[in-house]
């Protein structure tokens, strides 16, 4: 059995309803996954898990929130070197660039990222929620 974390921030909860359907898929096929919002993440744990699925919003001025998610990712991204990781997130307006900054990021700091980030516009509708569950789904198969 493989073990995930699912560590996402969401201000207005499309983030997370996100997640929410991501760990549905992920744990569909009997794999172990663990949601967390950041601050609940213990960063020294990181190491144990087989996957990581990152999830934030595009904040600011097409970056990660600023406050707490941009801090932990900063520590944690050392230690992403080989690691399946997958992203995801919400965004307004911007046609999804903060997604496209964040995949060339995991990609220097040498993860094996999984397809592209999945970014959706505002809330998951019913095909957003499906794409989120196909993505935790698919994300555990690879592992
Ligand atoms: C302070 C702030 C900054 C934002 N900056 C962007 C941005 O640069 N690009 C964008 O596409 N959306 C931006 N948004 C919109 C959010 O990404 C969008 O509302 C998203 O659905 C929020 O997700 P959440 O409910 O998980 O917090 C911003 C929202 C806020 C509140």
């Amino acid at each position: 059995m493989k073990k995930m974390a699912i560590i996402y921030w969401s201000g207005t909860g499309n983030t997370q309803a996100m997640a929410e359907a991501i760990a549905e898929g992920a744990k569909s096929g009997g794999d172990s996954v663990e949601l967390f919002e950041v601050e609940q993440f213990d960063n020294g744990t990181l190491a144990q898990y087989d996957g990581l699925l990152f999830g934030c919003p595009a904040m600011g001025d097409e970056v990660l929130e600023e406050g707490t998610y941009e801090p932990f990712f900063a520590e944690v991204e050392g230690s992403l070197k080989d690691k399946p990781v997958a992203l995801f997130g919400s965004y307004g307006w911007g046609g999804g660039a903060w997604m496209r900054e964040w995949e060339d990021r995991v990609k220097n700091d040498g993860a094996k990222l999984f397809g592209d980030g999945l970014a959706i516009e505002n809330a998951p509708d019913s095909d957003g929620v499906a794409a989120c569950q196909k993505l935790g789904k698919d994300f555990a198969a690879s592992l």
